[in-house]
């Protein structure tokens, strides 16, 4: 719904213009001074200003100019009585959308009014579709070649073309997010907002007023009305992520919401209804919430419609090399480094790490390496300490075929020191310790496994 601020000191034009705009369908707040106008643009959503000229001690004029510092592209419409080109001109200059003159014909206003908030729609949407070509650059950075994941891609692409709600499940850190915006700006409401919420981010009330907003008043700070961000969402994709953490008053509300896509925001009696993709993302195991009465079943079927399970990342260690060089490209890009490359035995620890934070920690790993590698190519001690810290020994020994002795012993003398020395912080004396062997001659073997 698209809201209007009318300001006149004369409060009989408040009540006029008031009846007339609700009668055209537009939410209206009205103020009769210009210090409580700018009060209430500071603090609420609109999507025009309707002023009078002359008002005092701060005149239409002046209004206009503070307005314009603040929102330069919130039109404004001047209204006077005394038709002085001057004013008008002035106006103008200064960034009004137009100005009408006292007495006006409905019809005038009505004309003028749809077409400022028009051209500021038109606006927001070419800044949206910036931002869009931002966030499609980054559905191309989706990557993945495992099985796993073209299943999830081919889901993506599926769900993308119709309204359902997806459910997307998956261990933190697997894209659970990036997912969902793929699916958005895959879809036909790709030039509408997607907006993203954290259910886990805010206290019970909080989360009912960002979700569906409040009216003025509606309790004790609510200083001045907000849309919610389903309203905000209108046209577009709701993400409501970790919807685990929903509390469960919420939950109620939120279902009647879905099944009928309409709400009231807190402390209001309008109904307001919106056209709004749904998406839902967890890292809990809804069915088991469900299970121990913590989520509403009903609320779970109606979530669950389609669902999209992002595979932990040790599941597809196919896909860890493509993500390293991924992460080793785009960081360095934004280091001023160019053709950085990761060494074979890095790349072979990044593969056989189980990394429990999924892709998040190995970018943050890949990203650190980077920032810490001395030269061209990423080395095994470039890579975060902590990591190796939990990094079993595994290796890769083929018990069926007979490996060549002195090149294995080689290989696990290798390791061993490696961890010893990730054990200790690098610190010789307390590795030469942790192997039971003298510090000489664990510099010696540092030497000829090229660890120095
Ligand atoms: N397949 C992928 N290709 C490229 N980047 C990825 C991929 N998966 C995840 N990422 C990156 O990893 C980071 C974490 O992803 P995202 O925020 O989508 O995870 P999440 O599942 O929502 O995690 P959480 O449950 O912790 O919120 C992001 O920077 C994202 O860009
Ligand atoms: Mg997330």
């Amino acid at each position: 719904m698209d809201t209007v601020l009318v300001v006149d000191d004369e409060k009989n034009y408040l009540v006029v213009l008031s009846a007339f705009l609700a009668q055209e369908g537009y939410e209206t707040i009205t103020a009769d001074n210009a210090e409580h106008a700018l009060k209430i643009i500071e603090s609420t959503d609109l999507d025009l200003v309707l002023t009078d000229m002359k008002m005092s001690p701060v005149d239409g004029i002046e209004l206009l100019g503070r307005i314009k510092e603040r929102l330069p592209d919130l039109p404004v419409v001047m209204m006077t009585a005394y038709g002085t080109v001057e004013k008008a001109v002035e106006a103008m200059q200064l960034g009004a959308f137009n100005f009408i003159l006292k007495p006006f014909q409905n019809e005038t206003l009505r004309q003028l009014i749809s077409k400022a908030i028009h051209t500021y729609k038109v606006l927001k949407e070419n800044q949206r579709l910036i931002h869009e070509l931002e966030n499609l650059y980054r559905f191309d950075n989706i990557i993945g070649k495992s099985k796993p994941m073209q299943v999830v891609f081919s889901m993506i692409q599926k769900v993308a073309r119709t309204k359902a709600t997806v459910l997307i499940t998956g261990e933190s850190g697997t894209g659970k997010e990036l997912a969902a915006k793929a699916i958005h700006f895959n879809s036909s409401r790709r030039n509408k907002p997607f907006v993203a919420v954290s259910c886990a981010a805010l206290a019970e009330t909080l989360l009912e007023s960002e979700l569906f907003g409040h009216e003025k008043g509606a309790f004790t700070g609510a200083a001045a009305m907000k849309k919610g961000r389903f309203e905000i969402a209108d046209g577009g994709t709701l993400l409501l992520d970790e919807i685990g953490e929903i509390p469960s008053s919420l939950q109620v509300k939120l279902l009647r919401v879905l099944e009928e896509m309409n709400f009231e925001r807190v402390g209001g009696t309008r109904t307001i209804g919106v056209d709004v993709r749904l998406i839902a993302a967890t890292n809990k195991d809804l069915r088991a919430e469900v299970e121990h009465n913590r989520f509403r079943e009903d609320l779970y079927f109606r979530l669950n419609v389609i669902n999209i399970d992002l595979p932990p990342l040790r599941q597809r260690p196919e896909d860890i090399p493509l993500l390293a060089m991924h992460f080793v490209n785009k960081h360095a890009r934004e280091a001023g480094r160019e053709n950085m490359t990761v060494s074979a035995e890095a790349m072979g620890f990044l593969c056989n790490h189980r990394w429990p934070g999924n892709v998040r920690e190995l970018e943050h790993a890949i990203e650190r390496a980077v920032l810490l590698s001395k030269g061209d190519e990423i080395k095994l001690e470039d890579l975060p300490k902590d990591l190796m810290r939990f990094a079993d020994l595994e290796i890769p020994l083929d018990w069926n075929k007979l490996s060549n002795l002195p090149k294995t012993l080689d290989m696990i003398e290798k390791r061993l020191i490696e961890k010893a020395l990730a054990l200790s912080n690098n610190i010789q004396a307390q590795a030469a310790n942790l192997l039971g062997i003298p510090r000489n001659n664990l510099h010696y073997r540092l030497k000829k496994h090229n660890l120095l």
